[in-house]
């Protein structure tokens, strides 16, 4: 890996909504300031990034698909779709890049149904339960990965 490795931070549905959205369960941080957050962690730890967020599972489907020949990693929280979601799964596990889980709640100390994650099959780790700096731990975890695969 010559260049710079690049890292998709895909967020999911409702997720736009951060900083409004039952704070008490995933904090006060906008989804702004969260990516920012990260560009600022990727900055210091020599990885490029791209931000994106959707309500769409397809349009989230087609980013994964398109991270084949642009990306090296992708963070991925995948909102509710982490529960429901085959076609994310399958997309994640047809593109085989190694995938960070990240989720802003413990999400196996929540209700029931959130406790089974279809995108963890495809997941290298997951973290969950650290609000937004589940993200810059993700970020610096690739980071020991991506930079080290290329010290090698
Ligand atoms: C979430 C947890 C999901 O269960 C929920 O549907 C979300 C956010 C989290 O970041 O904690 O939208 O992924």
């Amino acid at each position: 890996m010559a260049q710079t490795p690049r890292v998709l931070i895909l967020n999911g549905p409702n997720l736009n909504l951060l900083g409004t959205r039952e704070p008490e369960i995933y904090g006060s941080a906008t989804l702004d300031q969260i990516e920012a957050d990260c560009r600022a962690r990727a900055a210091e730890r020599g990885l490029a990034v791209d931000c994106r967020q959707s309500n769409s599972e397809g349009e989230l489907v087609d980013w994964i698909q398109d991270t084949r020949d642009s990306f090296d990693a992708l963070i991925l929280n995948p909102g509710a779709y982490t529960h429901t979601s085959i076609a994310i799964l399958d997309a994640l596990l047809a593109v085989g890049l190694p995938v960070i889980e990240v989720h802003l709640s413990n999400i196996y100390r929540r209700e029931d149904f959130r406790a089974r994650s279809y995108v963890s099959k495809a997941a290298l780790g997951i973290i969950a339960g650290f609000g937004k700096a589940g993200y810059v731990m993700a970020l610096d975890a690739l980071a020991e990965r991506l930079i080290k695969v290329e010290e090698a």
